[in-house]
């Protein structure tokens, strides 16, 4: 064997390992000259080829595999991403934001701050929640971030008020930001009607008497969907009558488990049901 040869044997070796340590170099720059006649430099270019072919095949069905695993999780992984099925209506959006940025600072019925309305919203549109129930209207605003997010999902709210003043300029309210048509609202005194409700819904926000909030709990608790939430509003102030109680009573229930969102300030407990019993 003159040296050439062997020196072209021993480059081949070299190029084998550096193939299997390194499999995704290119296939070009491995390229070895395998027409000198050796039967040995042969045997290393074919015992190379192999692999190269098998790499090719791994990959060829790897890639698309890889690629549809990549945009799976992207869809779930993007709010609204590919998985995008909500609703878009950029008049209706712009006439909202503009009634409640002209709005704002005039609201005095013990209505929902702003950044509260925001989390209903999100909590909405980010589960799409489609029916929806809202206890103790006033003069609409946590109603109008409500039934806004439900626009978006294709969803529609139930709200209801005891005082016929405040129903009506809630009426007035959900005419003036164009979104009547997603609010079925009802002047009734909530102890009642809440019963009487027909199910299933999957997003109750209660802001009404919170000496009842346990009671608005117990009788729509078992209309409420798997992955539904019972959210309330004033939870963080435990002086208030009823809400300590009804804390105490969400809570220990085996069948929803309760956060509470104290990016409000008047914190908002949230009870997502997580199985039937
Ligand atoms: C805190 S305010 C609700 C504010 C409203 N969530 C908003 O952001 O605009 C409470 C409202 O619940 C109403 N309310 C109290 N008890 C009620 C009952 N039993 N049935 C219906 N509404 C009731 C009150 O009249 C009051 O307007």
């Amino acid at each position: 064997m003159n040296i050439g040869i062997s020196a072209e044997i021993f480059r081949s070796y070299q190029k084998l390992d550096e193939f299997k340590a390194q499999p995704h170099l290119n296939h070009d720059r491995l390229m070895l000259s395998r027409n000198s006649g050796n039967s040995l430099l042969n045997r290393i270019g074919g015992k190379l080829d192999n692999m190269l072919e098998r790499r090719d095949r791994r990959t060829k069905h790897r890639t698309p595999i890889l690629m549809a695993a990549v945009i799976l999780t992207l869809s779930f992984a993007i709010p609204g991403g590919f998985c995008e099925d909500l609703k878009v209506n950029r008049a209706l959006d712009e006439r909202v934001k503009k009634f409640l940025e002209d709005r704002k600072g005039t609201w005095h019925d013990w209505n929902v701050p702003y950044s509260d309305g925001k989390v209903l919203y999100d909590l909405i549109v980010q589960n799409k929640y489609t029916r929806a129930v809202d206890i103790g209207t006033s003069t609409g605003l946590s109603a109008i971030w409500m039934a806004w997010a439900l626009s978006r999902t294709g969803g529609r709210l139930i709200t209801i008020e005891i005082d016929e003043g405040r129903y009506r300029r809630a009426l007035a309210n959900f005419k003036a930001a164009g979104l009547s048509e997603y609010i079925d609202a009802r002047l009734a005194d909530a102890h009642d009607l809440v019963e009487e409700l027909e199910g299933p819904f999957d997003f109750v926000f209660s802001d009404a008497d919170k000496d009842w909030y346990k009671n608005y709990f117990k009788a729509l608790a078992p209309k409420l969907e798997v992955g539904g939430c019972f959210t309330a509003h004033n939870v963080l102030n435990t002086g208030m009558g009823g809400i300590k109680e009804f804390l105490d009573y969400v809570s220990g229930l085996p069948n929803f488990k309760t956060t509470i969102d104290t990016t409000s300030r008047a914190g908002i407990s949230i009870s997502c049901k997580i199985s039937e019993n």
